[in-house]
């Protein structure tokens, strides 16, 4: 996610701007830039000075140094890089032609391909690959319409009519010295309000050293900000009372977005994660997937006949997940591999075959070897992967990005989702392609667009599991067992619980329990079934019974409205009704929260799980 600062007051806005962007380095980046408006030039025009730097914020304030920008308005990014390389030209600030707007962005401009086409063959210049950068043109376009001279925050609210997608910016005209504008759809942006001065900034981390008074922007609402006060309105102008707020958090916990450690705030933000990582993609009406980042090998998509999938950890068991779907919606043969063992193995490949790499960071070393195996073998790949710019997402031949902002919680939650709908919309993509019916692929679309609000229903009821994990919270063993599409789900309910709690907790597909596991069952060693209403509940249900049988305790994960295992299970925990291939998205949301609590009760440090790394780079 990228971060804005914007400043509008008394001091010189440079430092102030400075301190704002260190305080969201938290949230991920892989450049930063700043404009200021230059004050103290006597009887000119107005200049806008911008500095930007690739890589860490220290970079931008050693270019700053050798600068002395002086002015009491200014914008300041640090930008995660969605659409376009991590170059120079692509960080922003961006401006139009004639350098008179200057604007920072967090977010996706879904229709900027075909709003960037119309500004071209209107003659606009562009200066760098973004998405964000149609924004400067299509404000520029409607301050001067029809030679009517509009102001900045006019001009903003037309331009944004056409804009389809996630924003928050911050917005300034040199022809305008005395006003900063703030505008806020679907991506987070504050005011902090400080005497008479104000910062904008996508959250609370860059203002806290300054005030406590933040005025929290909502969808749909603008903020014209000058030195002599502030107007919040919606995008129709009709303004809007909005009172301060203080805020009584530490910087820290700015940075948690208010929750006690990074995981719980990934956990919840998990809606939005899928909401961005399926933004633009569907085709309702089509019944199809759009993956743009396919585009360059889509006629080699129809004719593949095999795919390898390789992984680690959490990703490898998406792809797990994945495997069912290709299968099932797709009818193409798959396999996944543990990239550590696919590296060493003597893999066959077919000249059809296709190698899909899984992997958040991007960095991963077996991920990375097991890639360069197939690349050797001149076998076509592409990547599912969430930092731009990563190693994996150069080296493939394409991919699709998660688009869910950096996720430094080092249990994988968010990532999780995210890469099983992103192989969900993988299968409807391919699928379509192939014999998948309009009515299923327009039934899939659907049931995808539904799922963000499916795991908010789940997370209204994030009470009900933490009293499960505190009721849990003294035993040492755990079995999560579950099938088909939601046995990979059980392994990821365990690894979850291991890796931040460093209790046993073993997966198992549900069918396995005769052939071994089942000896270990008693009362000491309770059981996670994950027993959606899908095509092998019954079977879930005799597997329930057998462990009962053996007294040993069951915590249940049942679809709502299934009310049989009440009196079977020790516990249940409801989950909406959703397609089959989409259950193991909402299944593995309770399975998170438990582990979390139950970490949490044990005292662990839920973030830094000892022994762990965000991203294994090494064997
Ligand atoms: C899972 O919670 C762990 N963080 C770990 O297994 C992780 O999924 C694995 O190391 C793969 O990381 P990647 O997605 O960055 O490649």
């Amino acid at each position: 996610m990228c971060g804005i600062v914007g400043y509008i007051g008394k001091q010189e806005a440079a430092p102030v701007l400075l301190d704002g962007i260190k305080g969201l380095e938290y949230r991920g980046y892989d450049s930063a830039g700043m404009a200021i408006l230059e004050s103290g030039i006597k009887n000119e025009e107005l200049r806008v000075r911008c500095i930007k730097a690739v890589g860490r914020v220290s970079n931008l304030e050693n270019k700053l140094r050798s600068q002395d920008l002086s002015g009491n308005l200014g914008i300041v990014h640090s930008r995660w890089a969605t659409h376009g390389g991590v170059t120079e030209e692509n960080a922003h600030p961006h401006s139009d032609c004639g350098g008179n707007i200057w604007l920072v962005h967090n977010g996706i401009i879904e229709n900027f391909k075909e709003l960037k086409e119309e500004l071209l063959s209107r003659g606009h210049k562009f200066s760098s690959e973004t998405d964000t950068e149609v924004l400067t043109h299509m404000i520029e376009e409607m301050t001067n319409e029809k030679s009517e001279m509009r102001n900045l925050e006019e001009a903003v609210r037309l331009a944004l009519r056409r804009v389809k997608g996630a924003y928050g910016l911050a917005i300034m005209d040199r022809r305008e010295p005395e006003k900063l504008v703030a505008v806020r759809n679907s991506s987070p942006l504050l005011l902090g309000l400080v005497d008479d001065e104000y910062i904008v900034a996508s959250d609370a981390s860059a203002v806290l050293k300054r005030t406590k008074k933040i005025i929290y922007l909502n969808d749909g609402e603008m903020a014209i900000l000058s030195p002599d006060g502030h107007k919040v309105t919606n995008f129709d102008n009709q303004t809007l009372a909005r009172e301060p707020e203080e805020l009584d958090w530490s910087l820290e916990s700015a940075q948690k977005g208010g929750y006690p450690h990074f995981m719980l705030k990934e956990i919840f933000e998990q809606p939005e994660a899928i909401e961005n990582s399926i933004r633009g993609r569907l085709l309702p009406d089509q019944g199809r997937a759009k993956l743009g980042g396919l585009a360059d090998i889509k006629n080699k998509l129809r004719d593949v006949e095999r795919i390898h999938i390789a992984a680690c950890g959490t990703a490898y068991l998406a792809g797990r997940v994945g495997e069912y779907s290709l299968e099932e919606y797709a009818g193409i043969p798959t396999e996944v591999d543990l990239a550590s063992e696919f590296r060493y193995r003597k893999p066959v490949f077919g000249k059809k075959d296709l190698m899909l790499v899984i992997s958040q960071s991007g960095e991963t070393a077996d991920t990375l070897a097991a890639l360069k195996e197939a690349k050797e073998k001149g076998v076509l790949s592409a990547g599912i992967v969430n930092v731009v710019g990563s190693t994996l997402a150069r080296e493939t031949d394409a991919g699709v990005y998660q688009h869910i902002g950096p996720e430094i919680g080092v249990a994988s939650t968010k990532a999780f989702t995210s890469q099983v709908a992103i192989l969900n919309l993988l299968a409807l993509f391919l699928g379509r392609q192939r014999g998948m019916s309009l009515v299923t692929g327009q039934r899939i679309c659907e049931e995808l667009q539904n799922l963000p609000d499916l795991i908010r229903l789940i997370l209204e009821r994030a009470e009900n599991i933490k009293a499960i994990a505190e009721k849990y919270q003294d035993y040492n063993n755990f079995f999560y067992i579950g099938r088909k599409y939601n046995m990979p789900t059980a392994l990821e309910g365990a690894l979850k619980l291991k890796e931040i709690s460093y209790v046993h907790a073993e997966g198992y597909g549900a069918g396995e329990l005769k052939h071994g596991p089942i000896a270990m069952i008693d009362e000491n060693f309770p059981t996670i079934a994950i027993a959606p209403s899908d095509s092998v509940y019954e079977k879930m249900v005799s597997n329930i019974q057998e462990i009962k049988a053996r007294k040993g305790p069951v915590i249940a994960i049942a679809t709502e409205g299934n009310g049989d295992l009440e009196t079977l299970a020790d516990d249940v925990i409801y989950i909406p009704k959703t397609l089959e291939m989409l259950t193991p998205i909402l299944a593995t949301i309770p399975l998170q929260l438990f582990a979390y609590h139950f970490a949490v009760l044990r005292g662990n440090d839920v973030d830094k799980p000892r022994n762990l790394a965000k991203s294994v780079t090494v064997e």
